[in-house]
């Protein structure tokens, strides 16, 4: 095994990853439909939207085992048909750009030689994070792809993406899990690692992650770190996961204690690298969960600094800007 393997290995989300997509948890339409597109031989490009976690990217690679079978990764031959890119990658747009048009335009003469063969793969993840200039060109560069190449877009936010690109793919849209689901799940991975684990634990990681397997999987991972899946395990590996801190945050917002608020955010975004849409999606949940005062105010307030983040301004300085709102909402 290759070291890079190993290390992957030790992520228990990583090695447990499915490889096929009937073995993927829940999303059974979603299966069904791609297994019978896959059947049919003539892949459409495909569009995946949903939620963190939820098998987005695992149903994109399976797709790429079914085409060129499960060893592709390892086969020199055909690691370079499929081309795996994040759209938000930090060295920017025309990175990804080029990459694509490279990939398009070596496909085609790799086309050439065998013109009933498809292909190549692009799987395109966080594509929502591309304004929608690039996905203008994203369009196009579909088109001239198309006789070689298949996409595979990934999204959280279908809204986010332009119209024309919709329409030129299947869209798959993925749901959260069902709490019957991961429990399952998690209790095989406890089983296969011969952790010992409670009902309740397992219940309750559920119930912290809302239907994220990810989130679910390193909780449970970090939990069994400190011995078993206890529930005093698994609080605490909530607790370090830093979203039970969102809570005290929005508390401490909401009743006007906005510099105690605010150093509790500065240590959510700083030491636990927090995302700022992160928060704002945390902080929407549990606000809910724990039935505020004024919530139809909270909504609007919320969605105001929503959309000046995705605007672009300050997250620093909009998120303490957002907490000095709340505090005004118990008044
Ligand atoms: N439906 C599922 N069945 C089994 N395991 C899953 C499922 N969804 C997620 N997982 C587990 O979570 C890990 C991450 O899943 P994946 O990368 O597919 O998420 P995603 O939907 O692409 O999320 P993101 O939007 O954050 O990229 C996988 O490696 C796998 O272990
Ligand atoms: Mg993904």
């Amino acid at each position: 095994m290759s070291e890079k393997n190993s290390l992957v290995n030790l992520m228990w989300s990583e090695k447990y990853r499915p490889k096929k997509l009937d073995d993927i948890v829940d999303q059974k339409e979603i299966k069904k439909g791609i297994s019978r597109l896959i059947k049919d031989r003539d892949l459409p490009h495909m569009l995946f939207a949903g939620p963190a976690g939820v098998g987005k990217t695992t149903a994109a690679l399976c797709v790429a085992n079914e085409i060129f079978g499960e060893g592709w990764q390892n086969n020199d031959a055909i690691r370079d048909r499929v081309l795996q890119l994040n759209a938000s990658d930090e060295r920017g747009i025309k990175v990804v750009r080029e990459k694509i048009k490279n990939h398009i335009q070596w496909s085609s003469s790799v086309g050439d030689k065998q013109a009933t063969e498809i292909f190549k793969l692009i799987i395109l993840d966080e594509a929502d994070e591309m304004t929608s200039e690039a996905q203008t060109a994203l369009r196009r560069m579909m088109e001239d792809g198309a006789r070689t190449t298949r996409f595979i877009i990934i999204c959280n936010y279908l809204s986010q993406i332009i119209e024309p690109i919709q329409s030129r793919c299947v869209v798959f849209r993925f749901t959260r899990l069902s709490k019957e689901d991961v429990v399952d799940h998690l209790k095989m991975i406890c089983e296969k690692e011969k952790v010992k684990h409670d009902e309740k634990a397992i219940s309750q990681i559920y119930d912290a992650t809302g239907g994220d397997m990810r989130h679910s999987i390193n909780i449970m991972q970090a939990a069994a770190g400190m011995g078993s899946v206890s529930t005093a395990n698994v609080t605490a590996a909530v607790g370090l996961s830093g979203r039970s801190k969102v809570g005290e945050v929005l508390r401490l917002a909401l009743s006007g204690k906005f510099n105690e608020a605010r150093a509790k955010l500065l240590e959510l975004t700083q030491v636990y690298g927090m995302s700022e849409t992160d928060f704002m999606k945390y902080a929407n949940q549990e606000a809910y969960d724990m039935k505020i005062e004024k919530p139809d105010e909270f909504a609007s307030i919320m969605a105001e600094y929503d959309y000046r983040l995705a605007a672009g301004a300050h997250p620093d300085i909009q998120l303490a800007a957002l907490l000095a709102q709340l505090g005004r909402l118990s008044k």
